[in-house]
């Protein structure tokens, strides 16, 4: 049995083999800390209440919910939490108009629609808007005419002299991909690209094949998005992947039809519209009852690289260069550019003394550490909520009085500092002329590098009262 003195060595020894990552990881003062302590001055101050209310608001059960399952997209929130939220607001408005100003793959829209609600959606990302568009506008092809379409894509696709339409030049498809898988995938992408359109119940025909092309590609390559899009050791693929996932989506796909068809046919022409645009200043065509959201979380996810697969395979990226100019556009994430950071001062429109405390705390801690992934971390919290009150500020315009603005979103740790991003949603909600209606802590989650630290995701509901 080693002695006391001998342990304590072989203990110091080991930590000067950490990483300074890793060191800072263990010396966090936030250890095994929680976001509920850490937000208590905040809501003292702002005299609002947290209210616990687990409840279920993730995407993964929507990958057995018709329509929904058709795309893969894991960042998306629960189609029931879409449904309890219009249910629980029946009495105020029969049949609310919609707004999803961040739509993603469109979980708000299809659910809105299911319940007769008209929307509108805005997303900035090409691939996600045409992805929602195409969920909520194909409700009514016939789900014979879509199989009959797809028993023609695989019989051409499947043969050995058949056509190639080549993948995206600027994407690594041969590390991506298996050399036997990406040549099926070629195939069948040209049988695709070859779809005569003449009418337009062909062109929804033809986008509901690029979706369900789109929808299998990460399957059958050597990535995954868990959430990021990463390499994946020990993957098997099949050379026949691309064949036997595509048709097994475009099975489940007519299955869907066929559903909606006999469930749902007066939800049929309720009218869903996905706007491609940048929410901080799209225009909404009429006043609408109930925004419904999730933005991206603050040091979240790279909405354009996550994607950027499916995104060159479809034709809406050209080049890297190209993704990251629209990456830049959108709500900040961590990955966003260096210079873009540094010309933030001059266009920034808001700021609140919370912000500014929250910016001096993450410059010590970072300092404190010695060093951090983005050294300009102060600069892009500050744009996150700066990106997010533009969007509010515009989207708010277009809200009926009496209507409600409903948002998910989760906090975050970042250099040891604690930011409130739910609270400090709700207080420029409030700056907008909102009232803050309740604020319920959904669930528990853990993110980033403190794993034992306890974050939350919260639903904000803000309310434009009438007078
Ligand atoms: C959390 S996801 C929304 C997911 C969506 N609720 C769903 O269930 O599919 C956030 C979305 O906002 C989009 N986005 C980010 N910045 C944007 C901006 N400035 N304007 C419009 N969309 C934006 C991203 O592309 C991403 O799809």
């Amino acid at each position: 049995m080693a002695s006391l003195s001998q342990e304590t060595l072989f203990r110091l020894e080991d930590f000067t083999l950490l990483t300074a990552r890793r060191k800072n990881v263990i010396r966090s003062p936030k250890q095994s800390g929680s976001s509920d302590e850490d937000a208590s001055p905040y809501l003292e101050e702002s005299g609002w209440q947290l209210i616990h209310a687990p409840q279920e608001i993730q995407f993964q059960p929507n990958t057995s919910e018709p329509i929904h399952r058709w795309s893969p997209y894991v960042q998306g929130f629960s189609a029931s939490f879409v449904q309890r939220t219009i249910e629980r607001y029946q009495k105020d408005y029969a049949f609310p108009i919609v707004l999803d100003p961040f739509a993603g793959s469109g979980t708000v829209l299809v659910q809105a629609k299911f319940n007769h609600c008209p929307s509108f959606g805005i997303e900035l990302n090409p691939l996600l808007h045409f992805i929602a568009s195409v969920k909520v506008n194909s409700w009514h092809l016939s789900p014979s005419k879509w199989l009959s379409i797809t028993e023609h894509l695989l019989r051409v696709s499947t043969q050995a002299s058949a056509p190639r339409s080549p993948a995206p030049a600027f994407l690594k498809s041969e590390s991506h991909f298996n050399p036997p898988v990406l040549k099926n995938l070629e195939k069948l992408k040209a049988a695709i690209d070859r779809l005569e359109t003449t009418t337009l119940q062909d062109e929804t025909l033809k986008n509901l094949s690029l979706l369900a092309f789109a929808s299998i590609l990460i399957d059958c390559s050597n990535l995954k998005r868990s959430p990021c899009l990463g390499y994946c050791r020990d993957k098997q693929i099949q050379d026949e992947a691309p064949f036997v996932l595509f048709s097994q989506k475009c099975q489940q796909i007519a299955a869907d039809l066929q559903k909606c068809q006999t469930h749902h046919t007066s939800a049929l022409n309720t009218p869903s519209v996905v706007l491609l645009g940048n929410s901080m200043n799209t225009e909404i065509p009429q006043q609408v009852d109930l925004i419904i959201t999730s933005p991206p979380y603050m040091n979240g996810l790279d909405y354009v690289m996550n994607y950027k697969i499916e995104m060159g395979w479809l034709g809406f990226g050209q080049s890297h260069r190209e993704l990251k100019s629209l990456k830049d556009q959108m709500v900040v994430c961590d990955n966003v550019s260096k210079g873009l950071i540094q010309g933030f001062s001059q266009t920034r429109r808001y700021s609140h003394p919370w912000i500014e405390q929250i910016k001096v705390d993450i410059q010590s801690g970072i300092e404190r550490r010695g060093n951090y992934r983005r050294q300009d971390m102060p600069e892009i919290v500050h744009k996150y909520f700066d990106d997010m009150y533009q969007v509010m500020r515009n989207v708010v315009r277009f809200l009926s009085k009496g209507g409600r603005f409903v948002l998910v979103v989760g906090d975050s740790l970042i250099a040891d500092v604690y930011v409130p991003t739910d609270l400090i949603l709700a207080r420029i909600g409030e700056e907008l002329g909102l009232t803050v209606e309740k604020l319920e802590k959904a669930r528990e989650r853990r993110s980033g590098q403190i794993r034992s630290y306890r974050l939350r995701e919260t639903i904000i509901t803000l309310l434009k009262e009438t007078e």
